[in-house]
């Protein structure tokens, strides 16, 4: 399987995952529902526990705005690839892509009032797809 489509797999199967978990009584960590090593988060780095604090991307709100960073270098040979923003219940907002050169930062608008739950991912080259949920 080519790892581009491996990871669009892992990214369906994960955003689904994640659509699960948002319910509320149904939450569950990536890892109780055999996600390890597929998707990646804080609390559950798998075997990339040692460049967690690179990947796991940061999510600020301000003025229905969304901001997103990955305190990740950005080189040509390893670089963060995109970040993509879902509302609860797996409604896709909005995706950034970047190329090496680029700052892995984003802004992505709410829905005007929007409280929920927000699921936001940051894929690294080499590094898969760390998911970061958050309540606004
Ligand atoms: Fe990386």
């Amino acid at each position: 399987m080519q790892r581009r489509h491996f990871v669009r797999n892992a990214l369906a199967g994960a955003v689904s995952a994640a659509a699960v978990a948002s319910v509320p009584g149904t939450a569950q960590a990536a890892s109780d529902m055999g996600l390890t090593n597929i998707v990646f988060t804080e609390d559950d780095p798998g075997h990339f526990a040692k460049v967690a604090k690179l990947h796991v991307p940061e999510v600020h709100v301000e003025g229905g705005m969304l901001k997103v960073h990955t305190p990740h270098p950005m080189s040509e040979a390893h670089y963060i690839v995109s970040h993509t923003v879902v509302l609860e219940g797996g409604k896709f907002l909005s995706r950034t892509t970047f190329n090496w050169k680029d700052k892995p930062t984003s802004e992505h608008k709410l829905p005007e009032g929007y409280k929920g739950k927000v699921m936001v991912t940051s894929t690294c080259n080499l590094h898969d797809w760390w998911l970061k949920e958050v309540s606004v």
